[in-house]
C-alpha cells in the first residue's frame, strides 16, 4: 500500500481556522473511505496559544456540521517541512511566513493556498481570521474551509493521493 499523504493545515494559531481543516478534511476523507490514505495535523505559527484546545467557538461551529475537532495547539518550525507533503496556508500572511521559513526549494514547493483548491475562491486565497469576530464570522470560515477541503481531497484522490504537491489550479 502506498504511504499515507502527509497534510500540515497551518493559521497563526492554531485555535481557529487550522483546526477546523484538520477536522474537516479527516472527516471527509474517512466518509470517503479514505482515512488510511492521509497523515493530517495542522501547526500555527505563533506561540501564544500552545498546548490549548481549539477555540470553543470553532468547536461549536464545527460540531454544528457533524465535525469534532481535536488536539493541542502547537507551532509550526521549520523542520516539519520534512515531516509533511503539503503545507496548506489558511492566508496570505500565513502564506508568505511560511516562504520564509522553508529552508531550500524543496520546502517552498509543500506551500500551497489552502483556498486555492475552494472551486468559489475567485481570486480570494484567504480565510478570514475569525478569532477576533463572532460565531458569523466561524460559519463564514468554515464554508471556506469545507469547500477548499472537498476541493483538495478531490484532487489528491485524483492523483492517488501520491506525495508530491499538486500544481495549484
Ligand atoms: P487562528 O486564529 O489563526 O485561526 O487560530 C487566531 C487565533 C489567535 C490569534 C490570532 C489568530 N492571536 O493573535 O492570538
Amino acid at each position: 500500500m502506498m504511504a499515507p499523504t502527509r497534510l500540515c493545515f497551518v493559521c497563526l494559531g492554531n485555535i481557529c481556522r487550522s483546526p477546523m481543516a484538520e477536522g474537516v478534511f479527516k472527516h471527509l476523507a474517512a466518509e470517503a473511505g479514505l482515512a488510511a490514505a492521509f497523515q493530517v495535523e495542522s501547526a500555527g505559527l505563533g506561540h501564544w496559544h500552545v498546548g490549548q484546545p481549539p477555540d470553543g467557538r470553532a468547536t461549536h461551529v464545527a460540531a454544528l456540521h457533524g465535525v469534532s475537532l481535536a488536539g493541542r495547539a502547537r507551532q509550526f518550525r521549520p523542520r516539519d517541512f520534512d515531516r509533511f507533503d503539503l503545507v496548506l496556508a489558511l492566508d496570505s500572511e500565513v502564506h508568505d511566513e511560511l516562504h520564509s521559513l522553508a529552508p531550500a526549494a524543496e520546502a517552498r514547493r509543500k506551500i500551497h493556498y489552502l483556498r486555492a483548491f475552494d472551486p468559489q475562491a475567485g481570486r480570494s486565497r484567504d480565510v478570514p481570521d475569525p478569532y477576533y469576530g463572532d460565531l458569523d464570522d466561524f460559519e463564514r470560515a468554515y464554508a471556506m474551509i469545507e469547500r477548499a477541503c472537498r476541493g483538495l481531497l478531490e484532487r489528491l484522490s485524483a492523483d492517488g493521493a501520491a506525495p508530491g504537491a499538486p500544481a495549484d489550479p
